[in-house]
């Protein structure tokens, strides 16, 4: 059994000409309940006409060429075993948000592929999963985790490559009607993907000028906050050679 964005595509579900011929529409979407602003697109993936809403917020100084944080936010049917994005827009070489439902909350798992099989967790991607926004219901489930690691990562060529803060990228998802075997353990198995379809997701439609302020309303830690609790760390354990020039 392989693992290829290859088999079961979208297109070929919805019985279209090509996945570039479906609605590929990116819009606004302000969310009450934690308060960020997130670019949204919806994912018909089966002939249901039922939905997975992606949703993405980015800091707005955030800088090309650099490494920024990210929120992702995700909706979808109960129906829908595990669901993998793929940041890079493809199965392999790019960090993968891979969750599903856990009883009345959701599990988010880190993953990597670099080969066509069962994608291993991933370090390089961290997540802070916002009590604030994930939860599963009789109907759906939802996630909405800051995410370290997802907008800059090694490719296959081993050069990093940058998400446009300010612009289109190119993602991709992945789900299967199966659920992981060990469905409250972030690093469970699951079987392969039943559909996958990919889209240009516009990032200048999700821009937050509070990031920071929002992460930290939502339960969550700013990347400069949990440096410098670690730094002070370091100074108690006396391990930086004294005061000079930490606050
Ligand atoms: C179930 O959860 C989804 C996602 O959070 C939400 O959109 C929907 O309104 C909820 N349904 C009910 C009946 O509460």
């Amino acid at each position: 059994m392989r693992w290829t964005f290859g088999l079961g595509s979208l297109a070929a579900v919805l019985g279209v000409a090509s996945a570039s011929s479906l609605a590929n529409t990116v819009t606004v979407y302000n969310d009450p309940e934690t308060g960020f602003t997130f670019s949204q697109y919806q994912a018909t993936y089966s002939l249901s006409g039922k939905y997975i809403t992606f949703r993405i917020a980015v800091p707005s100084d955030a800088q090309q060429n650099s490494q920024y944080d990210a929120v992702i936010q995700i909706v979808a049917p109960s129906e829908v075993g595990w669901l993998g994005l793929a940041w890079g827009g493809s199965m392999t070489y790019n960090p993968l948000t891979v969750s599903w439902a856990n009883g009345g909350t959701a599990v988010v798992s880190s993953r990597y592929a670099t080969g066509h099989v069962l994608p291993p967790t991933y370090s390089g991607a961290t997540y802070e999963v916002f009590k604030t926004g994930t939860k599963s219901n009789g109907t759906h489930y939802q996630v909405t985790a800051k995410c370290s690691g997802c907008t800059s990562y090694a490719g296959s060529s081993g050069s990093q490559r940058y998400l446009n803060p300010k612009g289109g990228n190119r993602l991709a998802f992945a789900y299967a009607t199966q659920k992981p075997s060990n469905p409250s353990s972030a690093s469970s198995s699951f079987n392969v993907h039943d559909v996958f379809g990919y889209w240009t997701h516009d990032f200048s439609l999700a821009q937050n000028p509070s990031f920071s302020n929002l992460v930290t309303k939502n339960g969550g830690h700013t990347t400069s906050s949990v440096a410098s609790k670690l730094r002070k760390k370091r100074i108690v354990a006396g391990e930086d050679g004294g005061l000079a020039g930490e606050e």
